[in-house]
């Protein structure tokens, strides 16, 4: 990775930040005194010394078919191998295992967005008879097998773990598309991964509306084509069994309602196929410094682990608690911490259709209310949006949380405040936890009843997880320095992804290149592995993320690469160039601005502007809508012809743009600055001033290449 020339002078390792260290706050007695991890013996059981084997630990609350011999095979790095030589069915895990304790409990209770739409609840023994039939179906109608890869795009609805489940229970590796990409994006991965089958839905219900989704898989298909990949079947479930809710016609021979096909396998019985653990259970694309999306790679036997560990101590989940993890599942969150972990435990994991707000602000509330959720688990963006609608909604209804969890984004130690005292009554305990979807789960965290709280720090290393900061030197940072650098992982855990799918050497290159000590060794000690995020350690080992210090922007806890929007934006065809760059918002944390400078001849206009909201709508999905398009008569850029992301981030959020006396075009900086700060303040969107992280991030914004 390359750091732009002429930023090199100030790395981002190297700037001092100041922050206010905020107190400790302790973990109420009634959590302490039911915690699955309440013994301190645990932290000396995970110490770096009884690494890697401490891990057994977590393996051992799984079923396997072949005990493994291997905990951690290094013989070919980073391409780690956890628990070799072990056989195990995902499915069975989180499906059949649990039958004879606990057969009728719930394991997913399903809430449709329309309030006069009854609550599902699917008992472990009806999930089984579902999972299995879906399996057949697959299995004997769509003719997949083991290993082959199935792309899915389905919304949050039980449908969407159903037939995960049933995948996983054919070995098939499931890719889930987030339901919000456009049909475009969801192109782009099928021809990624190779897939013949599409999973897809007719409409599913946000904001009070019944949108049309099969739609999207038209447009998927066509994209796919495009790139060489032809899909044979589209397998699609209705949201009301029997009614068409789009109007995009079904294709003969090719397209198939999975409600009229199922009534054929009634009943049927699929042997879980038994899997070797190094065995990929999914894939799950993300974004990262070029503009094509990677498929991350995750194992069967040590992501299950991993995500059960981690659920158990880190989520507090008992059999009798009820969970609610308000992500989606078609991130990572929503894989690991909605379906793999919760259903490895046999809890009961509360799904969630819609919008928290809808149609009201006490939505969130009245569901925990009504199904006594007592674990709750959002992300910062959610937390912000529900504070501002509803900021004294949750005192209104009569619910209890014992544990709540934020993720995703760093979280204001104020967000963090009225999380702690209104959401959760200042009863329950709060997890910050960092990790990212390559990482399988969480990497940073206090463990809840052992470890304080401290507002705005996700807290140290998780078990067994030895994280260090870096500096661009190779240095390392030291705790209580108050310098900044980027957050490493020391050591392999179980959950790691274990590839970039297809493309191995960009693997290496992103995660490991930067910090390896020596690529000739199997000791995993020279092989840290490279977050991508910027971070502080205060002297008590607590860490603060500051974001990324790639080409990734966060916006509300999803992460866009910029080199993803700026090809979506040149496919205008007025448009020249383009950079986008964050700026930070009060309730996604950032939002996206694109600038772009137009053919020559070619007049600056709103259609213009509109058209490459539009483009990026198209090409990526409504999430990553900017929230401004800047017409510039030229960028700021480098004596090479780099542009300077950096310069133009720092006019977007009203900061110092640093040192520009090195550009080839230093007088356009002004001319920027004046164009897009006179309109910003005449639009009404006031700059705060940026708290010492945030402009730390901009500043450090397009470093790493
Ligand atoms: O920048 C970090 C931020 O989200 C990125 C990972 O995004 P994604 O792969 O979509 O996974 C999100 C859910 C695991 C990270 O590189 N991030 C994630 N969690 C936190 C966070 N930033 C601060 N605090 C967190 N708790």
């Amino acid at each position: 990775m390359a750091v732009e020339e002429d930023s090199a002078q100030v790395s981002e390792a190297q700037i001092a930040v100041h922050w206010r260290e905020e107190e400790y706050i302790q973990p109420p007695a009634h959590f302490i005194g039911q915690a699955n991890a309440a013994d301190p013996a645990i932290l000396e059981r995970f110490k770096e010394e009884h690494f890697p084997e401490c891990f057994k630990e977590y393996a051992d609350l799984l079923s396997w078919d072949s005990y493994w011999h291997t905990t951690l095979d290094t013989s070919n790095p980073p391409f780690w191998k956890w628990f070799v030589g072990g056989k195990l069915n995902a499915c069975y895990n989180c499906v059949d295992r649990h039958l004879p304790t606990r057969r009728n409990k719930a394991a997913i209770i399903w809430v449709p967005e329309p309030e006069d739409q009854e609550t599902r609840a699917i008992t472990y023994q009806e999930l089984y008879r579902q999972v299995n039939e879906m399996a057949a179906l697959l299995r004997d109608f769509a003719g997949v097998k083991t290993g082959d890869r199935v792309t899915l795009h389905l919304p949050m609805t039980p449908e969407l773990p159903v037939t995960m489940l049933a995948l996983a229970r054919l070995g098939v590796i499931h890719s889930e598309v987030f339901g919000g990409f456009s049909g475009a994006a969801c192109g782009e991965r099928i021809a990624d991964s190779s897939s013949r089958i599409l999973i897809t839905m007719d409409g599913y219900y946000r904001n009070g509306e019944l949108g049309d989704h099969k739609v999207k898989a038209d447009q998927a298909l066509d994209r796919a084509r495009q790139e060489g990949q032809e899909v044979d079947k589209v397998l699609v479930w209705r949201r009301h069994p029997g009614q068409y809710a789009s109007k995009s016609p079904m294709v003969e021979g090719r397209d198939f309602f999975i409600d009229e096909l199922l009534p054929r396998y009634r009943g049927a019985v699929v042997e879980p196929v038994s899997m070797p653990a190094e065995a990929p259970l999914f894939l799950m694309y993300t974004s990262g410094t070029t503009g094509r999306p990677k498929g991350a790679q995750h194992s069967t036997g040590g992501y299950l682990a991993y995500v059960t560990g981690t659920s158990k101590y880190y989520q507090d989940i008992h059999p009798e608690d009820t969970y609610w993890c308000l992500a989606d599942i078609g991130w990572i969150t929503g894989h690991s911490y909605i379906v793999y972990g919760p259903l490895a435990l046999g809890a009961t994991s509360v799904m969630y259709e819609g919008v928290p707000t809808y149609p009201d602000p006490g939505r969130a509330w009245r569901i925990a209310e009504r199904l006594g959720v007592n674990i709750f688990h959002t992300a910062p963006t959610t937390i912000r949006m529900l504070r501002k609608v509803g900021p004294d909604e949750p005192r209104k209804y009569n619910y209890h949380f014992k544990h709540m969890t934020t993720v995703g984004e760093p979280i204001e130690p104020e967000v963090w405040r009225w999380y702690h005292e209104v959401v959760g009554k200042g009863e329950a305990v709060i997890v910050d936890t960092w990790w990212q979807t390559e990482n399988g789960g969480f990497l940073g965290s206090t463990l809840p009843a052992l470890q304080a709280m401290k507002p705005g720090s996700c807290g140290p290393g998780v078990l067994g997880v030895y994280p260090v900061i870096y500096d661009e030197n190779r240095e390392v940072v030291a705790a209580g320095s108050g310098r900044a650098g980027n957050m490493c992982i020391r050591n392999p855990w179980p959950g790691i992804f274990q590839t970039i799918w297809g493309q191995p050497d960009r693997f290496v290159q992103i995660y490991y290149q930067k910090y390896c000590r020596n690529r000739e060794s199997t000791d995993w000690r020279d092989w840290p592995y490279f977050s991508g995020d910027g971070a502080v350690q205060a002297a008590d080992g607590y860490f603060r993320i500051l974001g990324r210090v790639d080409d990734v922007i966060n916006v509300a806890g999803h992460r866009l690469g910029t080199k993803e929007l700026e090809s979506a934006t040149i496919t205008v065809p007025e448009v020249a160039e383009a950079a986008a760059v964050p700026v930070v918002d009060e309730l996604r944390g950032r939002a996206v601005e694109i600038y772009v400078s137009l053919k020559p001849g070619i007049a600056a206009s709103k259609e213009v502007e509109e058209k490459v909201s539009m483009a990026i709508e198209t090409e990526i999905g409504k999430i990553a809508r900017p929230k401004n398009v800047w017409i510039v008569q030229d960028m700021p850029k480098t004596r090479s012809g780099k542009i300077m992301r950096r310069v133009i981030a720092g006019i977007s959020n009203f900061t110092d743009v640093g040192d520009t006396t090195t550009l080839a075009n230093p007088e356009i900086v002004d001319e920027i600055r004046h164009h897009v700060q006179s309109q910003k303040m005449s639009s009404g969107e006031a700059p705060r001033e940026l708290s010492a992280e945030e402009a730390e991030e901009i500043k450090a914004f397009g470093q790493v290449e």
